[in-house]
């Protein structure tokens, strides 16, 4: 498919925003979708044309140019967690991943600034590793239903009912959650932490679906909370056994905040980033990833030996995440993302004690 050449003739209102000066741009760009906008970003639609319609590329396109120009201005980097959509991850992302991931390369940029195109709790990461950099979220509203399920309170009454036992914490947590924890854990390395600790019992919080996943895979005494991911809480077991009925060659790989139901009818469980490493390694005919709707997009654009079924359940969320918002953060060097001295020291012990074990 040759690369778009019409210029748009509306703003996208998903991505509308005040035009960038010349002056900022470094030259005369204007706002309008020219060849040399579609020579830049060429490499990108490469990638993506067989995800985005043909009529929505100019739009991504004239983002997509600004967004780089911006990051060379500023020194900046784009972190993208796996689950953004597909013109982000792979038309501004300089780091994706998955949780684990993004925590630890967020340590590792020489970049003088972060934006973090993922959800709140990802951003706090990135500060409490980068104290001294700018670390901006496109949109402060980007929650988790995981991380609003439990309070630092919580975790205090945790302790008093289970004294002496440690407590692990899902990064999905706020850094006032962290900061109450031993150390932290991601999907991709949870039952690794919970072993290292050892303990007889553990309590590992707040989802109460990676508790139960992880209680499959060890003989430490798990003891969860009662949090879910509202993207992942929602698959079935059914849903699954539906899938295979009418696809004879399906391969299921589900994320361990599925409930034990959908677990159990998969044929592999891992983090974003161990999903995305199984395609790659096995190129299973069909596959479905039992997770947000964006990475089947993400993964199809680079796997083009396999078919993907796709449910679509999408985290609003990872959503509120634009192009548009990436540009405006980069133009405004806001919002910017703090986390408060009084819990800032010990929600950085707990992330940095699960990286040294991860
Ligand atoms: P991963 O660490 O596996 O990327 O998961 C993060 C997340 O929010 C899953 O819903
Ligand atoms: Fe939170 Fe679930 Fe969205 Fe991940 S997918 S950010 S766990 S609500």
């Amino acid at each position: 498919m040759a690369q778009p050449t019409t210029a748009p003739r509306t703003a996208d209102p998903r991505t509308a925003r005040p035009a960038a000066t010349p002056e900022a741009a470094g030259d005369a760009r204007t706002d309008a979708y020219t060849p040399e906008v579609a020579e830049r970003t060429a490499d990108v639609w490469e990638r993506l044309k067989g995800t985005i319609p043909d009529i929505e590329w100019p739009f991504f396109a004239l983002e997509i140019d600004a967004i780089r120009r911006l990051k060379a201005e500023r020194n900046a980097v784009v972190l993208a967690h796996n689950y953004q959509t597909p013109e982000i991850f792979h038309g501004v992302a300089d780091i994706v991943g998955d949780s684990l991931a993004l925590a630890r390369r967020a340590g590792d940029t020489d970049a003088e600034v972060i934006v973090q195109a993922g959800v709140h709790f990802m951003a706090e990461t990135a500060k409490l590793v980068n104290p001294d950099k700018t670390v901006l979220i496109p949109d402060t509203g980007a929650g988790c239903s995981l991380a609003d399920s439990i309070t630092p309170a919580d975790v205090r009454q945790l302790r008093a009912r289970h004294p002496g036992v440690p407590v692990v914490t899902y990064v999905n947590t706020s850094a006032a959650v962290k900061a109450e924890a031993d150390v932290c854990c991601t999907s991709s390395n949870a039952v690794r932490v919970v072993e290292a600790l050892g303990a007889r019992r553990v309590l590992l919080i707040p989802d109460q679906y990676l508790a139960a996943w992880v209680a499959t895979q060890t003989d430490v005494e798990i003891i969860g909370w009662q949090g879910q991911c509202e993207v992942h809480a929602r698959f079935t077991g059914d849903q699954i056994r539906g899938y295979r009925r009418n696809f004879d060659d399906l391969t299921v790989i589900a994320h361990p905040e599925c409930p034990p139901d959908v677990i159990q009818a998969a044929d592999f469980t891992g983090s974003t980033a161990q999903m995305i490493d199984f395609v790659h390694a096995r190129q299973p005919a069909r596959v479905l990833l039992v997770t947000e709707c964006s990475m089947s997009d993400n993964v199809a654009a680079e796997a083009p030996e396999t078919r993907f079924v796709r449910p679509c359940n999408l985290c609003p969320h990872m959503k509120r995440i634009t192009l548009g918002g990436i540009r405006r953060a980069l133009e405004t060097l806001q919002p910017q993302v703090t986390v408060d001295p009084a819990v800032a020291g010990r929600a950085r012990r707990a992330v940095e004690r699960m990286l040294e074990i991860a």
